[in-house]
């Protein structure tokens, strides 16, 4: 396996008027090509820093990050992120949403018409392979959010990226429209061969989705630990694996890390004793 992206000592301290936060402390991290990584933790642990210093949206105060062996100096058309907003154009449809990032960039390269044919038969090959075929035509305001998201994913996918970031990108949705969109995300694995990096705070889509899935933990927000997946690839993955024991094992390990780091634990011990003395005192 050749390593993909290489994350090397990042730190990321932001600088408010009053404090400092240290978002990142010193994170080491390898992902190899066409692997697939989730990241977990507890909200504010800084999954969505990391995935955006990745992706190029934001500088690290220290360390590097590499992507094919070559420093990282701002986003690249290697790299492609979703986000859990769609982030649509509402004006335009959904085949002319998938292609505008391509159509602006051909004002800027001089692409031979062959490149822009190509670019054509890209976007139909997105359409069909994300199920959009019959709604190239409508606007984003006619869609449900699984097939808006769809959408932003066939857009992201449009530039062939080599690395595919994904922050939240489910979070917004049901939990059926979730399934069918963790199977169609699996599929698209398989066919595309892209390398992922998937943050979620959804311990079960983690599992489902991912060959290994880190857990940062807050305060700085540092990579507690680190889980292979123990299921079978992409294709063969299929939602009865998620009542497997080995499933369950996993699922019940990484939620224990989760909430010792997150000190959600010290909260419901306080409580505990709160409720305890509560009722010694109703008693008395
Ligand atoms: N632009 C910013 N300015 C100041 N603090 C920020 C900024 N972005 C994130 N943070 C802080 O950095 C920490 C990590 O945030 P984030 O990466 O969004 O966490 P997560 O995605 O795990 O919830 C949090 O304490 C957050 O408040
Ligand atoms: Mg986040």
């Amino acid at each position: 396996m050749n390593t993909k992206i290489s994350i090397q000592a990042v730190n990321k301290v932001f600088h408010t008027t009053h404090h400092h936060i240290h978002a990142l402390h010193d994170i080491d991290l390898s992902v190899q090509h066409n692997e697939f990584v989730a990241l977990v933790g507890a909200s504010g642990c800084g999954k969505s820093t990391l995935l955006r210093i990745i992706g190029g949206l934001e500088t690290m105060s220290s360390g590097q990050v590499l992507v094919d062996d070559t420093p990282i100096r701002g986003p690249g058309r290697n790299r492609a992120m979703v986000f859990q907003d769609y982030s649509l154009y509402p004006w335009l449809s959904v085949i002319e949403n998938i292609r505008f990032s391509r159509q602006l960039k051909e004002h800027t390269r001089n692409d031979s018409l062959s490149d822009v044919a190509s670019a054509v038969d890209r976007s139909y090959v997105l359409l069909e392979l994300m199920g959009l075929d019959t709604v190239k035509d409508s606007h984003p305001n006619q869609l449900s959010g699984g097939m808006r998201q769809r959408v932003a994913i066939a857009r992201a996918l449009m530039s062939k990226p080599e690395v595919l970031l994904m922050d939240e990108p489910f979070g917004a949705l049901d939990a059926q429209t979730r399934e069918v969109m963790h199977d169609l995300l699996l599929h698209l694995f398989e066919v595309e061969k892209s390398t992922i990096v998937f943050v979620t705070h959804d311990v079960e889509e983690a599992i489902y989705l991912a060959d290994r899935v880190v857990v940062l933990a807050p305060d700085p927000g540092r990579t507690d630990s680190i889980y292979d997946v123990p299921l079978p690839g992409p294709l063969e993955r299929h939602q009865d694996l998620k009542m497997a024991p080995e499933f369950l094992e996993l699922k019940k390990v990484i939620l224990d890390r989760i909430r010792q780091t997150s000190g959600v634990q010290t909260d419901l011990d306080k409580l505990q004793r709160l409720t305890g003395r509560r009722q010694a005192a109703a008693g008395a």
